[in-house]
């Protein structure tokens, strides 16, 4: 009995020395309740892109705590929703290269910037269930706050049954490792952990799917650069056109994001 008190005793005191540890001590960024009420979400998300509603693809998107129609919660499930549109105005993007818009859809950032540095580690992930079709183009994604890059992809698809993880040193130097990605719409999970490599310069992206571990990516002076973390279901551009002519949903649940250190 006193013996078993003793090794109790010693493990909390164990436990308490790895708690105490910084490096060890995780802080939860977005819990994976963000998505359980408009109140908690608008508390760590964003509508639209950090820089508005146009980017890269045919995709305007809409969104604000007044308008849910293609940004959704229900069962604690974010959906963003695609509907094809007609006489958008203005009718192109206003983001380089300035696609004609065909579709109203959802875009969404975190509020929190996330910064690799050398005393930190972050850990994101989610479960999300994809488009595949031609002019389908989900992501889950970071990007440089300032200038580009920094970019790694965590979900891509872009309208063929495969996701593409991806992270660019530079526009044109980019590792894309693709893994399949099952057509029917079905949950799997992602994560990737982010950590800064010795020469505290350069982080190390592993990317899992399905609690697997898929590959290491690395990307060049990511360390302390500030980077947006994007939810959106961007069509047709890199993914193909034409896209769809009915409704495309893209949804994600469980998302979390924590870091651990400072
Ligand atoms: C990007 O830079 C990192 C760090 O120098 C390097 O390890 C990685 O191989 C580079 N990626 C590509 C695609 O060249
Ligand atoms: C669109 O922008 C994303 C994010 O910066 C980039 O990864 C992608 O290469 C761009 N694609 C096109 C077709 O412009």
């Amino acid at each position: 009995m006193l013996r078993s008190i003793h090794i109790k005793a010693a493990l909390a005191l164990a436990a308490t020395a790895i708690c105490l540890n910084p490096a060890h001590a995780a802080t939860t960024v977005i819990p994976t309740t963000s998505f359980s009420s408009y109140s908690t979400f608008e508390s760590f998300w964003a509508y639209l892109y950090p820089w508005g509603s146009d980017h890269n693809g045919s995709a305007r998107m809409v969104g604000s705590s007044t308008d849910h129609s293609h940004i959704v919660l229900a069962s604690s499930t974010l959906s963003l929703i695609a509907t094809p549109t007609s006489n958008a105005v203005p009718p192109t993007s206003t983001a380089n290269p300035n696609p004609a818009i065909h579709y109203a859809s959802g875009a969404i950032h975190a509020k929190s910037q996330i910064t690799v540095t050398s005393a930190n580690s972050y850990t994101l992930s989610g479960d999300f269930s994809a488009p595949t079709l031609r002019g389908t183009w989900p992501a889950f994604w970071l990007t440089a706050v300032n200038s580009w890059p920094p970019e790694t992809d965590i979900l891509e698809t872009k309208g063929t049954n495969n996701n593409w993880f991806n992270t660019f040193n530079t526009s044109s130097i980019v590792k894309s490792t693709l893994v399949a990605w099952p057509a029917d719409l079905s949950f799997h999970t992602l994560k990737a952990v982010l950590t800064a490599e010795p020469n505290n310069a350069d982080v190390k992206i592993d990317f899992y799917m399905d609690n697997v571990f898929q590959v290491s990516q690395f990307g060049q002076g990511f360390v302390n650069k500030p980077l947006w973390l994007i939810i959106n279901l961007q069509m047709e551009g890199s993914s193909g056109t034409p896209g769809p002519t009915g409704t495309t949903t893209y949804k994600v649940r469980n998302l979390q994001v924590t870091r651990s250190g400072s």
